[in-house]
């Protein structure tokens, strides 16, 4: 049976690309304030607003491509059985061909309505203040804001928790609850964390190596490792 890679990744996985991150210099949360664009609050008060900040995002994803690191990691499904969590709303992982992948916060090419949350429509162009399900209900991007509840939460935490290896890439680790997800992985679990910055860990019993490069470059160097760390 092929050994379990669980991955959280966040946006450093898709800087490459040529997506903003979010904290870094000239970063997304830099140029538009977070409570506007993305908060049940900022919604209420201009929905507009809110919709052209998903709206530019979704057109920018239509023009960029997964990078190398997400290559690698959908080749990585040849010997190993990759899990996929990502706070990533992009779909470059999916693109590239990686085929579990769990999106913690939300997906760009997808909207539902605001009365009903389970129910999901493909959106690949703009949506616009009016458009509507077939019942009449305002649709909205389908992305988990802050101060809202994270639905694929529990199905994370799961699927860290039969980690045979963690491996963090491109984050910041400062939103929680995705941040706490490293805390589910069993203490035995080899952990990995690729980010060209990489943020402090704390209180992680885990075996840890931290590789402070970009996710492509990471992630070569993690190829070397894995089968090591892997214990065969
Ligand atoms: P952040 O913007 O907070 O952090 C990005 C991380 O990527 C930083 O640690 C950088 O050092 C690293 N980085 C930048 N370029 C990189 C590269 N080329 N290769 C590797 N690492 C690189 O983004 P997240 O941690 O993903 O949520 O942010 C988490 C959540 O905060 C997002 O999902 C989003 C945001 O608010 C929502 O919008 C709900």
């Amino acid at each position: 049976m092929k050994k379990n890679i669980v991955v959280l990744s966040g946006a450093g996985m898709s800087a490459e690309s040529g997506i903003s991150t979010f904290r870094d210099k000239n970063g997304l949360w830099e140029n538009h304030d977070i409570m506007e664009v993305a908060s049940p609050e900022g919604w209420r008060k201009n929905p507009q607003l809110v919709l052209e900040f998903y709206n530019q995002r979704r057109r920018q994803l239509r023009q960029v491509d997964p990078n190398e690191g997400h290559l690698l990691l959908a080749k990585l499904e040849s010997q190993y059985h990759i899990e996929i969590v990502t706070q990533n709303v992009d779909n470059l992982h999916e693109r590239a061909g990686s085929t579990r992948v769990l999106h913690l916060h939300g997906e760009l090419t997808k909207v539902r309505s605001v009365a009903d949350e389970h129910t999901l429509y493909e959106q690949f162009d703009d949506l616009q203040w009016g458009d509507t399900d077939a019942h009449g209900n305002q649709l909205r991007p389908h992305i988990v804001w802050f101060g809202e509840e994270v639905p694929a939460l529990e199905e994370a935490i799961v699927l860290t928790q039969q980690a045979d290896l963690l491996l963090v890439i491109g984050t910041s680790l400062q939103v929680y609850p995705a941040a706490s997800l490293l805390h589910y992985a069993p203490a035995t679990a080899p952990l990995v964390y690729i980010d060209l910055n990489p943020a402090s860990l704390y209180s992680i019993p885990n075996p840890t190596t931290v590789i402070a490069k970009t996710a492509g470059e990471g992630l070569y160097d993690f190829l070397e490792l894995v089968h090591h760390l892997m214990g065969k």
